[in-house]
């Protein structure tokens, strides 16, 4: 395993808990982009081939990170919204269409769809805090479902679903299956053939430790030519190299959906970030944040004034561990949020609780600590 220590050398005086808003860069990530800023300062773009390379080594790992059949299905966008908004716009409505998701969705991945109302499109959401989310998703599905869209775990309440039963579901009936993985790519391991998604997006600055600014787009083959495309520009052609050719086709490949020059920065500090899962391994990486998860639940469960959000069964959640003071209201849980992050305890609030999102580098025994802040 990779020394730890060395590739977060965090504050001492700060915990860090806040990986489901912005992670940590670990230090290869902030050696690579001095390295590119020292770079260009001396020679600009003078080695424009490495850095070609380095673009397609990061789609390489991008495609193992998601388990795509290949690398030719990966875009890199500016964020999920972009790639949400693809999807959206790239699809032929019909009114009476409906998409199916759920009511705990963050803004990005609700928006988008609403925006679709003036093409006579219904966007249904499901009340997943039941026993069975993905039942009460299903149910809302009928002959007019064109798209079925959720958050591979939730945001606020760190609810993981089951996105392989979705994805059957929505295989069988011919219902494009969209995720938004940012709150369990680079914590969970990941198979978008085995769950059948049509789509799957996710930036880079969250639990794959990485800057804000880049994000993965997958594309099903299946799909990849099937979607309207709604930017253009050099990039986006067959033969991009080729600035004389005046005809031209999109590229075969998902770069169909970018449209300019790409955010090379963004691109080689992804690049060493997925370096560090390429090395630990997407397995250990899962069994860490859960060991981590389990740690934090576990000490919230020894209290009796904090309610835990965070569904514990197995499989139900992955890093984010959410919970309420049973004596506090909003403004009190606002008012703990303030304190903690004047104690660095670095965390969210969400849910109208507190949101703590360890990653699997967080050293566990710093856990015990934050909890004097907060009884
Ligand atoms: C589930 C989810 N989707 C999307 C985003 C961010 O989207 P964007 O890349 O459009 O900023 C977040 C950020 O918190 C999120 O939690």
């Amino acid at each position: 395993m990779s020394d730890l220590k060395h590739e977060f050398p965090l504050d001492k005086n700060l915990t860090y808990l806040n990986h489901a808003a912005v992670g940590v860069w670990p230090r290869r990530t902030a050696d690579a982009v001095k390295a590119f800023a020292e770079e260009n300062m001396r020679q600009g773009a003078t080695d424009y081939p490495k850095w070609m390379k380095v673009e397609r080594e990061l789609r390489g790992r991008l495609k193992w990170l998601v388990n795509a059949q290949s690398s030719d299905d990966i875009a890199l966008l500016k964020n999920t919204s972009e790639g949400l908004s693809i999807v959206a716009y790239g699809l032929d409505w019909q009114a009476g269409d409906n998409i199916v998701s759920t009511d705990q969705e963050f803004p990005s991945n609700r928006i988008v769809w609403e925006s679709l109302k003036s093409k006579g499109v219904e966007l249904r959401f499901a009340d997943i805090s039941g026993d069975d989310p993905e039942a009460a998703m299903l149910e809302l599905v009928d002959e007019h479902t064109r798209l079925m869209t959720v958050s591979s775990v939730q945001f606020a309440t760190g609810m993981r679903m089951d996105l392989k039963r979705l994805g059957e579901c929505c295989k069988e009936k011919k219902i494009f299956f969209c995720v938004d993985a940012i709150q369990s790519l680079g914590a969970l391991q990941f198979d978008a053939q085995a769950i059948h998604a049509d789509a799957v997006v996710a930036d880079a600055h969250k639990w794959l430790l990485g800057p804000e600014g880049i994000a993965l787009f997958y594309v099903s083959p299946e799909w990849r030519d099937r979607l309207k495309l709604n930017q253009f520009g050099w990039r986006m052609v067959e033969q991009s190299g080729d600035f004389d050719a005046l005809d031209w086709k999109p590229a075969k490949s998902a770069q169909r959906f970018e449209p300019g020059s790409l955010n090379m920065l963004g691109v080689h500090a992804f690049h060493a970030s997925l370096s560090l899962f390429e090395e630990i391994g997407m397995h250990e990486v899962e069994r860490r944040v859960l060991e981590r998860a389990d740690a934090l639940m576990t000490q919230i469960s020894a209290h009796a004034d904090l309610e835990l959000l965070t569904p514990n069964q197995p499989g139900r959640y992955a890093g984010i561990v959410t919970f309420w003071h049973k004596q506090l209201d909003h403004a009190g849980h606002a008012a703990l949020y303030q304190r903690l992050m004047a104690s660095r305890i670095i965390c969210a609030h969400r849910a109208g609780g507190i949101r703590f999102a360890p990653h699997f580098y967080s050293n566990i025994e710093q856990f015990e600590n934050v909890w004097a802040e907060i009884i």
